[in-house]
């Protein structure tokens, strides 16, 4: 029995597959390599191609005996997704329509889909609860709230159950310092933070310093990757005993400033990190914190990692090792 996992050489993926094999599940990756790395699956077996490419679909369930499915493969720029909409519906939507329209075919019935917190919008009150409104402010959280929704009626119609986990924001690096980050461009703010750390960057912008938070640059909960790839485990142990659908949010439940993330990385580092103020980004919600006490008790998720300082120095390990990412 293995676990196929699709966009398993991207960032969380490749983590999630790290994991799995520690756990000694027998694992199957599948990704296009659009923008994840062959060298991060770290020997994992290994298909390249779409969730979109029937054939491949077709050999890979036919040549293992696929339990579960874990589902990565998914384009996740919110700003590029407001200028290209329909990349992410045909990427996202269509592709996960493929992917589990395969899955019906071969009798898979098990699936933990990779989610986000851009399906809430504008949250209603902190911490968010999963049960709060989902009103995405961009295609990319639309594009993933589309898919949460359709395997919701797929377990009503045809039993496909589904554990749906909306992370709040990925961060670190595996511990042992095997694998990490590496996004071309990089978007994300730790990444580039250390990158002025490594002097690849002359300073970091802080987008907007004009909020309603405590120092006024905007407030996020910072998950280490590696306590994102236990719950994704902890997913199909999940499915395979209790064969029920659920969603979770993963955070460690506090949150910090961008000042105060770049304050941590100057202690991290010791390089005292240029940062001039910028205007606010487009569609940044004021303060992001997640409540994850229902995939505490639910599925007895235990962040092994919670310390944004040692977040920050699993990331700085991994970037100091490898300062042009995987071609370093
Ligand atoms: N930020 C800066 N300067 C930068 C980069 C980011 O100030 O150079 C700020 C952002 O404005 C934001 C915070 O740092 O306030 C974190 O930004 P990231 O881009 O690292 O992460 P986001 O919170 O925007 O996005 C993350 C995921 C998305 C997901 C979203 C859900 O990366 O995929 O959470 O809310 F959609």
């Amino acid at each position: 029995m293995a676990i196929l996992v699709v966009g398993g050489a991207g960032y969380i993926g490749s983590h999630t597959v790290l994991y799995l094999q520690d756990q000694e599940e027998e694992v199957v990756v599948l990704d296009s390599l659009e923008t994840g790395h062959l060298e991060a699956t770290l020997g994992a077996t290994f298909y390249e191609g779409s969730i979109e490419d029937e054939r491949i679909l077709d050999t890979i369930f036919t040549k293992h005996t696929i339990d579960s499915v874990i589902h990565f493969a998914a384009y996740s720029l919110v700003g590029e997704s407001v200028g290209n909409p329909l990349k992410y519906y045909e990427n996202n939507v269509l592709g996960t329509y493929k992917l589990v329209k395969k899955m019906q075919e071969y009798g898979v019935s098990r699936i933990v889909f990779s989610s986000t917190a851009a399906t809430y919008g504008e949250p209603v009150s902190i911490p968010i609860k999963e049960s709060d409104p989902t009103i995405p402010t961009n295609p990319y959280g639309e594009t993933k709230l589309a898919i949460e929704r359709m395997l919701k009626w797929c377990d009503q119609a045809y039993g496909l159950k589904s554990v749906c986990l909306r992370y709040f924001n990925a961060a670190g690096a595996d511990p042992k310092g095997q694998i990490g980050e590496d996004h071309t461009p990089e978007s994300h703010l730790i990444p580039i933070v250390l990158q002025v750390s490594l002097n690849q960057r002359e300073h970091v912008q802080i987008f907007g310093e004009d909020y309603d938070t405590k120092d006024g640059s905007c407030v996020r909960d910072y998950i280490h990757v590696l306590d994102l790839a236990q719950a994704h485990y902890l997913a199909v142990q999940s499915l395979r005993e209790k064969d029920e659908s659920a969603i979770y949010n993963l955070g460690n439940g506090a949150g910090f400033t961008v000042k105060e993330v770049i304050d941590t990385c100057r202690d991290v580092t010791g390089h005292n990190i240029p940062a001039q103020v910028a205007p606010r980004r487009a569609g940044d919600p004021a303060t992001l914190i997640a409540s994850s006490e229902l995939a505490k008790k639910e599925l007895g998720w235990r962040p092994a990692y919670p310390s944004l300082k040692e977040i920050i120095s699993h990331a700085w390990s991994w970037h100091q090792a490898h300062p042009n990412g995987f071609k370093s």
